[in-house]
């Protein structure tokens, strides 16, 4: 486990984006693992400026994002689709065709998770999977339960995850009560994992992920099983690391 603790803001956003323009250096074809949240945007932000340098290209990569809410349109101003067009996808050169994110409007959403998951099969393996970690140990919308799924798959969200992410609907009412997810499977398949945290409202369940026993209460505690995770996060949320 490689912890990567970063001085500020800044520092943090450039770590991340500083990895994922590394390996596009050397692999531009490569496949990302992408997340949404309050946690990666300033990464993404890093990665547009990067991009304008010209000291990136995603003209050749592709991406497939963790999740996605069930019922939210792609145009919903709260779908993660609409959100990786608007932080990422519409500031650099990737082809709108290579970029994957599960649909919420299927009428059969359980049809969904597994065209998703087709999908993921035929691209091979992810070559950096980008995590984001929930307050209850969630990676992507892998929720702490008695057991978690392998493969893409439909979530009851957690009601402490409604409530987190509330805040960016009128109201706990409008957040949807399901997603669709990639499962602890599809993550672990991916050949790097980069885990970013940051605040110290983090600093406790990062701490039980990755220093804890591994269980199904804490989904990211599961990442403790994969040889080849980088963990970036910033002082606060690294202060029992
Ligand atoms: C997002 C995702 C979630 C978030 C997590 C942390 O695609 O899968 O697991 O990464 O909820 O969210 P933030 O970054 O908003 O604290």
């Amino acid at each position: 486990l490689n912890i990567i603790k970063t001085h500020n803001e800044e520092h943090f956003n450039e770590t991340g984006a500083g990895i994922i323009t590394s390996l596009l250096q050397s692999n531009p074809r490569a496949i990302l693992g992408l997340a949404t949240g309050s946690t990666p945007v300033g990464v993404y932000g890093k990665l547009i400026e990067l991009y304008r340098k010209g000291s990136v290209s995603f003209k050749q990569a592709a991406t497939y994002n963790l999740d996605e809410y069930i019922g939210l349109p792609a145009d919903h101003p709260e779908s993660y689709r609409r959100f990786m067009d608007e932080k990422l996808f519409n500031h650099i050169d990737i082809l709108p065709e290579n970029t994957h994110v599960p649909s919420g409007v299927e009428a059969d959403p359980q049809t969904a998770a597994e065209d998703y998951s087709r999908l993921l099969d035929e691209a091979g393996q992810i070559d950096l999977q980008l995590l984001g970690l929930g307050h209850n140990g969630h990676i992507g919308f892998n929720e702490p339960g008695e057991e978690l799924q392998g493969p893409p798959h439909i979530v009851k969200l957690d009601e402490r995850t409604r409530l987190a992410n509330a805040r960016f609907f009128n109201s706990i009412d409008e957040v949807p009560t399901h997603a669709i997810t990639m499962g602890i499977g599809s993550i672990l398949h991916a050949k790097q994992i980069l885990l970013m945290a940051k605040g110290e409202d983090k600093a406790e369940v990062i701490a039980r992920a990755l220093k804890g026993p591994i269980t199904t209460k804490c989904p990211a505690s599961f990442l403790q099983t994969h040889s080849n995770v980088v963990v970036v996060v910033d002082q606060a949320a690294g202060k029992w690391l």
